[in-house]
């Protein structure tokens, strides 16, 4: 029997390099190893987004095309919406009952996000409890392991609190602590040297045109002491070099060399660059030119994974409403 895992993306944005370096080039790997479900954290982004949630539903089906044209395979794992399963929300409440409500409020993630965003109002009561949906995805489907960046750890730790607790005060076995599974700290940067974010507009998206790349690419700010093409150049500190790191890592003596010799100037590195990202790309983009063909086909993949996970859910609420005698 393969293991099975479980994870979700928020449908805040398009996704873009940063997605497939911290997230998707894993989740693709990880399908052939264990049993994998895929969601769409509707509900997590609305918490944020109460205000716009027809943006939300413009980048839910985006977001899925994407997936699907980086290599998640409807055939290997299943891809819902999780507000299509009602059970989500259900589970949630029951979890709800037993968390701690100092846990919540002592969440790292929450306190960090209170304080720095500030251009909507996050001291919401669903917001509080954003981690206690978390941990209902997790056990809903009875994950052992949850492929996740370091920035969920302390949600991660808290379903496994909850986990304790629950099967403490029930006395079953129902759920079991389900592990992390840190995605390898390929921390991609922007493209000006800060994370890769939405809100900072220093992204390559996944979906974006080619001249567009292109110019993003060529905009970008690289050595500042190297100003002729003759001065030595120190690819550590530039962040293109870090791209060819993180991307084309057999490559990367070369550019270093180059650089350090000043063989090539900064201009020919980046267009090289360029060319290079856009051919790792042009793949993807062509498997999203051909799903967009098809929206049907996307409706149809989503409810069957809906369906999947469906019953799966009711398994396990049935157990549960079992266990509060309900
Ligand atoms: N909180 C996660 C994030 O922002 C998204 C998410 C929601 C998730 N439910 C999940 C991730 C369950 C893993 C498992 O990235
Ligand atoms: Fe960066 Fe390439 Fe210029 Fe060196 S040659 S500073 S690696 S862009």
């Amino acid at each position: 029997m393969k293991k099975r895992i479980l994870s979700g993306m928020r449908p805040t944005g398009k996704l873009h390099l940063g997605h497939l370096v911290g997230a998707l080039s894993n989740w693709t790997k990880l399908q052939s190893e264990y049993e994998c479900f895929f969601m769409v954290a509707d509900w997590h982004a609305l918490m944020s987004e109460y205000e716009n949630p027809q943006m939300l539903k413009d980048n839910m089906l985006d977001n899925v095309i994407d997936w699907l044209s980086c290599g998640i395979d409807p055939e290997k794992s299943t891809i819902f919406i999780q507000s299509h399963v009602a059970e989500h929300l259900e589970l949630s409440f029951v979890l709800s009952l037993i968390t701690p409500l100092g846990l919540l409020e002592r969440c790292p993630t929450y306190k960090e996000q209170l304080r720095e965003v500030t251009n909507r109002d996050l001291s919401t009561y669903a917001f509080l409890g954003y981690p206690v949906l978390q941990a209902a995805d997790i056990l809903l489907y009875k994950a052992d392991a949850v492929p996740v960046g370091e920035d969920q750890l302390p949600h991660l730790e808290l379903t496994r609190q909850i986990v304790r607790k629950f099967n403490h005060i029930y006395k079953t076995d129902c759920f079991a602590e389900p592990k992390a599974l840190l995605t390898e700290a390929t921390r991609l940067l922007g493209l000006d040297g800060r994370k890769m974010s939405k809100s900072y507009n220093n992204y390559i998206g996944l979906s974006e045109e080619p001249e567009v790349i292109r110019k993003k690419i060529q905009n970008m700010i690289t050595d500042p002491l190297r100003i002729r093409l003759s001065d030595a150049g120190h690819p550590h500190k530039c962040n293109v070099f870090s791209y060819y790191s993180v991307f084309f890592s057999e490559q990367k003596q070369e550019v270093e060399q180059r650089c350090t010799k000043a063989l090539t100037g900064c201009t020919a590195c980046k267009k090289e660059l360029a060319d290079k990202i856009l051919d790792l790309l042009a793949p993807i983009r062509e498997k999203r030119q051909e799903l967009l063909k098809n929206k049907k086909h996307i409706q149809e993949i989503l409810s069957s994974g809906e369906t999947k996970a469906s019953s799966f859910a009711r398994k396990t609420m049935a157990e549960v409403r079992g266990l509060l005698k309900i």
